[in-house]
């Protein structure tokens, strides 16, 4: 068995009172007390793919150098970045929403595992990126935001804040733990029918009926899935095999690996065939139909209709202020 400790606000605040459940503490108990750090742990089961055998050092190793002062700065911006609202994210989301244990957590696309993997080619956008260009990517799509630019404070705090994550972990290779374990090929083409069962039953009660999240006054604490406040129409959480991936080891919160995998993958089909922030890259070309032909071809439904509807047709950028250039 694994085991990850955190202090992240929400998450902790959630898991801990999760753990009390037989106390009787609910979950309207456990949104009131949304902003108490807290510490908590939890037991993770064995991953598939083996062993993760590198660990990320602790916080409390870290001293008052400037450095060390930019580390905290970039966790900081990691779990609430939100604090960046209204600049650089146009959204409802955090970091470490997607990377869980504040980008510490192994098989969750760890923050120390893509480090040292950078530069390194993306077909996204068929160029060599630098890490910088890989964290504004992910300002630009899962934060629906506008990337901070190169040298920017933010940027070089997040940047330190995942060199020192990986601290003595080697260099220019895909270590174990890095992004998610892959599932094989559904048994059976993932249907959102049956994946809106399993969201009424294993992920309503955190993330909403209507996926809008769950907050206490400006704070998620559950994100969003779909809607304006969550990853837009370019994010690589919107492709149903990555959601897929990401599900089955992560979710629902403290109940990593307990989904089948179809009904993993009927999950992500149900979730991200729902109306979210447009493509930014819509603003480049002159309709729906090149941005799917440019830059969809890959398992996702942008482009293709539900329930009457076609997904992405539209040109509402969520929150996002036009025009956007990050
Ligand atoms: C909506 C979910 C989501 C949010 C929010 C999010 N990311 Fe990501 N991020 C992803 C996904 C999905 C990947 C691709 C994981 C994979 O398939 O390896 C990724 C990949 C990355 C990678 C590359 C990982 C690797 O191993 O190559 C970095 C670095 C990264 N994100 C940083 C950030 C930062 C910094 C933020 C906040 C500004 C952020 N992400 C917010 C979903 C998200
Ligand atoms: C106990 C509450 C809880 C349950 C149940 C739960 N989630 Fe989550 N989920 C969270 C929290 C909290 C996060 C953010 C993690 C963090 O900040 O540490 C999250 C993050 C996510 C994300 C990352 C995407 C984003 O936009 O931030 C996805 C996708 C997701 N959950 C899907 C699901 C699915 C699908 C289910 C049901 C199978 C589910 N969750 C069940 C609490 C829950």
């Amino acid at each position: 068995m694994s085991l990850y400790k955190s202090r992240l606000l929400m998450a902790g605040t959630v898991v801990s009172a999760l753990g009390v459940s037989a106390l009787g503490l609910s979950l309207s108990a456990m949104a009131q007390d949304g902003g108490v750090e807290r510490d908590y742990q939890v037991q993770l089961p064995e991953p598939p793919d083996g062993e993760v055998t590198f660990t990320p050092p602790e916080e409390s190793e870290l001293s008052d150098s400037q450095y060390d002062e930019m580390v905290r700065l970039g966790r900081d911006l990691f779990v609430n970045t939100q604090a960046l609202r209204g600049e650089n994210v146009f959204n409802k989301q955090n970091c470490s929403n997607c990377h869980l244990d504040a980008g510490r957590l192994a098989h969750s696309a760890p923050m120390w595992a893509a480090y040292g993997v950078y530069p390194a080619y993306r077909g996204k956008n068929d160029k060599v990126n630098t890490l910088s260009d890989r964290i504004q990517g992910c300002f630009t799509y899962s934060m629906n935001g506008k990337a901070p630019e190169k040298g920017s404070e933010p940027l070089v705090a997040i940047q330190t804040y995942m060199h020192w994550m990986a601290t003595k972990a080697p260099n220019n290779t895909s270590l174990p733990g890095r992004s998610y374990p892959s599932l094989e090929d559904a048994a059976q083409e993932p249907d959102r029918e049956r994946g809106a069962e399993v969201y009424a039953n294993e992920c309503a009660v955190c993330h909403g009926d209507n996926g809008a999240g769950q907050f206490v006054g400006e704070r998620t604490v559950f994100p969003p899935l779909w809607g304006d406040g969550a990853y837009n129409w370019g994010a690589g959480m919107h492709r149903i095999n990555t959601a897929a991936n990401f599900i089955k080891a992560n979710m629902p919160l403290s109940k990593p690996y307990s989904l089948s995998d179809q009904d993993a993958w009927d999950v992500a089909a149900f979730v991200n065939s729902h109306e979210r922030p447009q493509d930014p890259r819509r603003r480049t070309v002159d309709s729906t139909d090149e941005v799917e032909e440019l830059f969809h071809q890959h398992n996702g439904v942008y482009g293709q209709k539900v329930d009457g509807k076609r997904l992405g047709d539209h040109t509402d950028f969520g929150e996002h202020p036009k025009p956007i250039d990050g």
